[in-house]
């Protein structure tokens, strides 16, 4: 029987991104069948890649040397699904990463259910969005990719709390903000699968935003720190630009984020709208 912690580098050497987000799946229903049942699987210790395996296809630019392409245009929502698809995978192995990665640091079983479910809910992205692509006669690969996903992972790799305060406080919450915009341009191109493909998404990512959250508050309490000042310290170390108004401020609470912990960080609080 493979621990939690082996099933987590599995995954993350698992290079084809259809064969990840499968065998992601996979293990993400043994963890929950064995929660259900007990025993729970043992969480073990394992050594995950500096970086998880990738396919062949996509190429990995630089940001700069990504091609914008207007969402106005068949090839530009074909890049903006694309590109959703890359950050999913990407996702996929930052959720399991986190796992063995942090296996030293003692934390209740309810931690990894809601990694494991995260990393399940992103594989499934991964495949709508892989389906939404090859709906349009395209596929994950077919075009060039941001190289910087793995950045967070990286400098984060020593730090919980700053994991929990970059990826899903800091990226996944960038989400919330930017994704009811995709809608509209899907809703607009009369693309219903992909409207609702990223409905899913914008659903389920409320959940990974909030469990960053709760975990963050939880290590917060466990060393006796003040949340808002330490998010502070941690993005302005960890995340290499400001935040980005406007924010989805009601997804945002939803997923238990206040305020405080982001209009700090914000590029200008100019558009900050006065305390009621
Ligand atoms: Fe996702
Ligand atoms: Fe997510």
């Amino acid at each position: 029987m493979m621990t939690l912690a082996e099933m987590a580098v599995a995954v993350l050497r698992t290079a084809d991104g259809r064969e990840k987000a499968a065998l992601s799946r996979k293990f993400a229903a043994e963890w929950r069948a064995s929660r259900a049942d007990g025993p729970a699987i043992e969480i073990g210790q394992a050594t995950p890649p500096d970086f998880p395996a990738r396919p062949a296809q996509p190429e990995l630019l630089d940001p700069r040397d990504v091609p914008h392409r207007k969402p106005g245009t068949p090839e530009g929502r074909i890049a903006l699904l694309h590109a959703v698809a890359h950050i999913e995978l990407n996702a996929i192995d930052l959720h399991w990463d986190i796992i063995p990665r942090f296996a030293d640091t003692p934390l209740p079983l309810g931690f990894y259910d809601d990694w494991v479910k995260s990393a399940d809910e992103e594989s499934k992205h991964f495949q709508l969005m892989c389906d939404c692509l090859e709906q349009e006669g395209s596929y994950y690969g077919a075009l060039p990719a941001h190289a910087g996903m793995w950045r967070a992972a990286e400098d984060t790799a020593n730090d919980l709390m700053g994991r929990l305060a970059v990826v899903p406080m800091v990226l996944e919450a960038r989400g919330l903000d930017v994704t009811p915009g995709m809608i509209n341009i899907f809703k607009q191109a009369k693309n219903k699968s992909a409207v609702a493909a990223l409905e899913v998404i914008y659903a389920e990512e409320v959940h990974h935003v909030s469990y960053g959250s709760k975990w963050f508050n939880f290590l917060c309490g466990r060393h006796d720190l003040d949340p808002t000042g330490v998010f502070h310290q941690l993005v302005r170390k960890y995340f290499h630009s400001d935040l980005k108004p406007p924010f989805n401020e009601e997804k945002r609470a939803q997923a238990g984020i206040p305020p405080d912990f982001y209009w700090p960080l914000a590029a200008t609080n100019r558009q900050k709208p006065d305390k009621a």
